[in-house]
């Protein structure tokens, strides 16, 4: 039977992930993989996680194996609240947190509460791929801001919002990953975080932070969240314990003003009624016994390594006219390749000598970047990162007919 004529028109408009897609090509056969955007599983608590989900089933499974409320199970909020206030993330109200299944469902619930078709949104550009997925079903216009080693051009973004402006056009947010932005692995100045903040202002407009990555940063780095410096309640805040603790238990939050949140809720409760209980359950005693304190700690330190061998290997063998950044955190950074290399004709070539990266096209709002790669370094051994990097180096050179060992 064909199947196509019982969809939805709406549905087309779930695209399919090209890193997904490529997962699973990977998956049948020994590549090293810098596509995906997995944790090292060394990070995994595993003997505490395992000792705590024990207890908990057994002293506390009549709350954690039953329904909870939409909102997250109270005693987790209250531990979650204490714990973002731990790292100096401003909660003004306890009113202000909803327990989220994952920090993508936060993307969802962001499209399906504050998009109309036709508004128009801002993000970086390139920007995570999973949130453009997410809000693009919901048919905004997405306006994509260049990004430079000190994060989006806010100078460019004020010139859009003029332009805008003079058309009568407010957008209705700006997206930013202002700490280790996936793809490029950037960080956002604190001059231009207060910038955006005055933008958004001015225009009046809310700004979505996203920000996994800001809890386990590799250097000295200022992570002050937008959430933090905001005085107007503008920012709607997300963030998740999935690389902090394990992404498996599919737990994250967001942090807005209780009117939105509000809405947030509702939409919520008809996607999946509340973030599975147990996992709830888990996630407190794990922030209480100091588990994730001690995944981060784990997490930093391999994590370093790992960056440190991505960034030498990156200089040692890719061509002069490449550009990356060396991230302060996250599990990522992007390279811009000469312009001449086409990054997506490029991957079968690339993955037949042994090595899968993501091209960068699909996270550029206008598919620009056609040049570009995002490689994760969290993942794959230190080996296997030098000998991956040799490999591509080697192959960049010889789409651009240099000689072997040339730069
Ligand atoms: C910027 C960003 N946002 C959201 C997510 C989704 O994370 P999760 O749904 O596991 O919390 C990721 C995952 O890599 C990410 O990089």
């Amino acid at each position: 039977m064909d199947y196509r004529k019982f969809i939805a028109k709406s549905a087309e408009a779930f695209r399919a992930s090209e890193i997904r897609e490529l997962l699973k090509v990977v998956e049948a056969r020994r590549v090293i993989s810098f596509a995906g955007g997995y944790p090292d599983p060394e990070t995994f608590p595993r003997e505490s996680l395992a000792r705590i989900a024990y207890e908990v089933v057994l002293n506390f499974g009549d709350k954690a194996l039953q329904y909870a409320p939409t909102k997250g199970v109270t005693v987790f909020r209250e531990t979650l609240i204490r714990w973002l206030k731990s790292k100096n993330v401003k909660v003004l109200n306890e009113d202000d947190l909803i327990v989220v299944t994952g920090s993508q469902q936060a993307l969802d619930i962001v499209a399906r509460t504050l998009i109309d078709p036709g508004d128009y949104i801002v993000t970086e550009n390139p920007t995570y791929l999973a949130a453009l997925t997410a809000f693009r079903p919901a048919k905004p216009n997405i306006v994509g801001i260049p990004v430079d080693s000190q994060g989006m051009r806010v100078d460019i973004l004020e010139e859009r919002l003029k332009e805008l402006k003079s058309r009568g056009i407010i957008p209705r947010f700006v997206y930013t990953i202002p700490t280790a932005h996936n793809p490029t692995g950037i960080s956002m100045s604190l001059e231009r975080k207060r910038y955006l903040l005055e933008l958004a202002s001015k225009y009046d407009f809310l700004i979505i932070e996203d920000d996994p990555y800001s809890y386990f940063v590799y250097d000295e780095a200022d992570v002050t969240r937008l959430k933090t410096l905001d005085s107007e309640g503008r920012v709607v805040y997300m963030g998740t314990l999935s690389k902090i603790l394990s992404p498996g238990l599919r737990v994250g939050w967001i942090l807005a003003n209780r009117q939105l949140v509000d809405v947030f809720e509702r939409a919520k409760q008809s996607m999946d009624l509340h973030t599975p209980s147990l996992s709830q359950y888990i996630a407190k005693e794990a922030i209480e016994r100091g588990v994730v304190e001690e995944t981060i700690e784990k997490a930093k330190r391999i994590y370093r390594v790992k960056r440190d061998a991505m960034v030498e290997a990156l200089s040692e063998y890719l061509v002069r006219d490449s550009w990356w950044i060396k991230p302060v955190g996250g599990l990522f950074l992007m390279v811009w390749l000469p312009r001449a290399i086409d990054t997506k004709a490029l991957l079968p070539k690339a993955v037949e000598a042994g090595v899968v990266y993501v091209p960068g096209a699909p996270f550029f709002v206008d598919e620009s970047g056609t040049n570009t790669m995002r490689l994760n370094f969290s993942y794959p051994s230190v080996n296997d990162i030098r000998r991956g990097i040799e490999i591509l180096g080697t192959l960049v050179r010889r789409e651009l007919a240099l000689p072997a060992g040339s730069t």
